[in-house]
């Protein structure tokens, strides 16, 4: 149990699960999702955790991946039985609950405080916040016993403990009452751990991650900066307001590339930069970036935004680094660029007008066929050529929802594979153990594209992954 660590998905679970999974299977710290629900994933590496250095790699892990918001390392695990007997539904024999809640406090008590444990010693003062990371958030379970009786029983009893150990002062994290009397409890976010110092050796995040087998004891170490990610993406000079794509999906993006070493020497190129998001995201992963646009306004947006980044982390502007956002048309791509130029190619390209309301099946039907079908076929064909080869594409296409006529979208399975791109899976859960709550199960063994959509939205963006055969 001891070298398993706990990663907090985000909140496009599946996406954060493949994004781990890929990670960890390609990249050079390997490892295996052991176990999984829809708020958390539990991981063993290979080597990484013997590495004396370990927590500095977790946290350039966690700068790494969009959708981790936290890593914690597990010290104990209680199997689901366990928790079910001590805080049952419903109370039959109080006797049996208070001899198996017994059992829990014994786990506790061996790993709070001491050497190589949750706090390596009882300081004076102490401070702590407990997380609880239900298997689903819509669980009731959660919501009628987690939230209103296991939390209170960990505050209480882990206060004692550490107490008992010698602290005179101990104070905890307490909830809003209003969130714990409805059941809707949120763990504490990553600017909360930052803002009350829980990386400190005297305060902790002490997480309870549950999945379907049991719960999992861990210590938060590293936690996503959210703050800084939504300067880049909030305060740079040039944005636009309509949907545009979110730091992390880009950031998840980035990593499908499959380019985990030596990044600062890796070429890639966004043909349909826009504003920018996902090279700013890029030049922060050290990466280096080229982008174009046929709008000329938006190659200068770019440049700008691009520039002011630079001076944000007090980079030097490389030489002709503007150059390295140009005006081009899709079409003429591989006019513009040496054949075999590039290690990745990421981009979103044009996903349809802006809708205010759900369109007309046959609106859509025609789009697609004068404009965006022809659009993404210029696009792959010209990724093709600039591409080195087993370079990979990693794009964004749309999904529309209509009024009369469901979801229509662009056949780019059909598109790649008349281009010679071979498809990469996003997910193969036989990687991963089965669940038998269906909410938390694949609909088949080999996920080819997974989606990334707020509730309501009537362009849903898909994501796809194509490898130069
Ligand atoms: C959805 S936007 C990209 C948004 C970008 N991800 C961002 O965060 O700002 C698509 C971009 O494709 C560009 N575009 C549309 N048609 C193009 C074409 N034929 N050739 C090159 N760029 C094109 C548009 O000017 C627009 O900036």
């Amino acid at each position: 149990m001891m070298d398993r660590f706990l990663f907090v998905l985000g909140s496009n679970w599946q996406l954060s699960l493949a994004e781990l999974d890929n990670y960890l299977k390609n990249s050079q710290n390997k490892g295996r999702i052991i176990d999984y629900s829809a708020t958390i994933a539990i991981v063993e590496f290979e080597n990484l955790h013997k590495d004396k250095q370990y927590v500095n790699k977790l946290m350039e892990l966690q700068f790494i991946l969009g959708g981790c918001q936290k890593i914690a390392k597990i010290y104990d695990f209680i199997d689901i039985q366990t928790i079910h007997d001590a805080f049952p539904l419903n109370i039959n024999t109080y006797q049996h609950v208070v001899k198996v809640r017994e059992k829990i406090l014994n786990i506790l008590e061996n790993i709070l405080v001491g050497k190589n444990l949750i706090f390596p010693k009882a300081y004076e003062s102490m401070f702590y916040a407990v997380s609880i990371y239900p298997n689903l958030y819509d669980d009731d379970y959660y919501t009628d016993i987690l939230v209103k009786h296991f939390l209170l029983f960990l505050n209480t009893e882990i206060m004692e403990i550490i107490k008992r150990k010698g602290s005179t002062k101990v104070l905890y994290y307490k909830y809003p009452d209003k969130n714990i009397k409805s059941g809707n409890l949120n763990p504490i976010f990553p600017h909360i751990v930052i803002k009350y110092e829980l990386l400190n050796e005297n305060r902790a995040e002490i997480i309870f991650g549950f999945t379907e087998e049991g719960v999992y004891i861990a210590r938060t170490f590293t936690v996503d900066d959210p703050n800084f990610k939504k300067q880049i993406d909030e305060e740079r000079p040039l944005k636009e307001f309509k949907s545009s794509i979110s730091p992390k999906l880009a950031t998840i993006m980035l990593n499908f590339l499959n380019l985990f070493d030596s990044r600062e020497k890796k070429r890639i190129l966004d043909p349909f930069v826009g504003n920018g998001t996902i090279l700013l995201f890029a030049l922060l992963h050290d990466f280096q970036i080229y982008g174009s646009d046929n709008d000329i306004e938006k190659v200068e947006n770019t440049a700008r935004n691009l520039n002011w980044l630079l001076e944000l982390l007090e980079e030097e502007i490389p030489p002709l680094f503007n150059k390295r956002i140009a005006r081009c048309d899709i079409k003429n791509l591989s006019e513009n660029y040496e054949h075999n130029f590039f290690d990745g190619i990421i981009t979103e390209p044009e996903l349809g007008p802006y809708y205010l309301e759900k369109p007309y099946y046959s609106q859509v039907k025609e789009l697609i066929k004068t404009n965006l079908q022809p659009l993404y076929d210029d696009f792959i064909r010209e990724a093709y050529q600039i591409l080195k080869p087993k370079g990979r594409i990693c794009f964004i296409s749309p999904i529309i929802n209509t009024i009369d006529g469901g979801e229509v979208q662009i056949n780019i399975e059909k598109l790649a594979s008349k281009n010679n791109f071979k498809q990469v899976f996003l997910l193969d859960t036989n990687r991963l153990v089965r669940k038998s709550n269906k909410k938390l199960q694949f609909a088949r063994n080999q996920i080819k594209t997974m989606i990334d959509a707020k509730k309501g939205q009537i362009i849903i963006r898909k994501l796809y992954v194509f490898e130069k055969a």
